[in-house]
């Protein structure tokens, strides 16, 4: 979920590195105020390829490769892939982005730790260069991020420790419910509509659950009994991209059946 504006997460991430200051190696910033993790991965991309390669090959060990390195790889897919947002292959894409990241270091731990205190869960920003964020989350036993929607942005979450149970669901008919979420478009606030459990999985370390604009966008996450800690990797695919709350009751309207009542707040 990332229920801020693009906006709001780049007013947060405002860079306060000085100019010239070297961030990685051969990287510096060329420009202030630069988006915090933009700065680091255009610098990377600007890099004649050998350098990368040998940069990455340094970078490589059992502890898997920089977030950095491995994500200007998927910012680079990540631009391809919105340039056409109508004919976009968001599932190929996907399944790019979890091979990228099968070789990437685990996140550290935020410096200035956790706050689960109001909500049971925390997430921090691990990486961000348009249209590409890459949170670290946080959930203390049983916390639940409740139903929620991925408008106009596509996400892959990955277990990294604990489990993490996710309910991903489908709008019913989206003709007659005036919604077509690939667009954007969706009942209006209060309108009652039908949902479908489309997917139901439980992520362990190194598990994922994907969804696009397409298919399972509307997910339930419910930490278990010990926690649990996940990456979540998000692509934008224009500015309006956030998530936005339901109201719904987790009784099927038939008994066993997988459909539900919901309607945005
Ligand atoms: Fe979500």
């Amino acid at each position: 979920m990332q229920f801020q504006t693009v906006d709001a997460i780049e007013s947060q991430l405002m860079d306060d590195h000085f100019l010239g200051e070297e961030i990685a190696p051969g990287v510096k910033i060329s420009r202030r105020n630069l988006v915090r993790m933009s700065a680091l991965a255009l610098g990377w991309l600007a890099l004649p390829s050998a350098l990368r390669a040998e940069l990455k090959r340094e970078q490589s060990g059992s502890s898997g490769e920089r977030i950095e390195v491995v994500l200007a790889e998927v910012h680079s897919l990540a631009r391809a892939l919105i340039a056409d947002s109508e004919g976009a292959n968001e599932e190929a894409y996907l399944q790019a982005v979890i091979q990228l990241l099968a070789r990437m270091e685990g996140p550290r731990q935020p410096w200035f730790g956790w706050d689960t205190s109001e909500r049971k869960w925390d997430m921090d920003t691990l990486w961000y260069s348009p249209p590409v964020i890459l949170y670290q989350l946080k959930f203390e036993p049983d916390a639940v991020i409740d139903l929620h929607d991925h408008r106009h942005y596509n996400g892959l979450i990955i277990g990294v420790e604990g489990e993490l149970n996710v309910r991903n669901f489908d709008i019913v008919d989206p003709s007659v419910n005036q919604a077509d979420l690939r667009r954007g478009k969706v009942p209006p606030k209060g309108a009652e509509f039908l949902i479908k459990q489309s997917a139901h999985q439980v992520l362990r370390p190194g598990k994922q659950s994907t969804l696009t604009r397409d298919r399972d966008n509307l997910h339930v996450v419910r930490a278990g009994a010990s926690g649990a800690t996940c990456l979540d990797l998000f692509t934008h695919f224009n500015r309006e991209a956030r998530s936005y709350s339901l109201e719904w009751k987790d009784e099927p309207i038939e008994k066993n059946g997988s459909g539900y009542r919901a309607s945005w707040r």
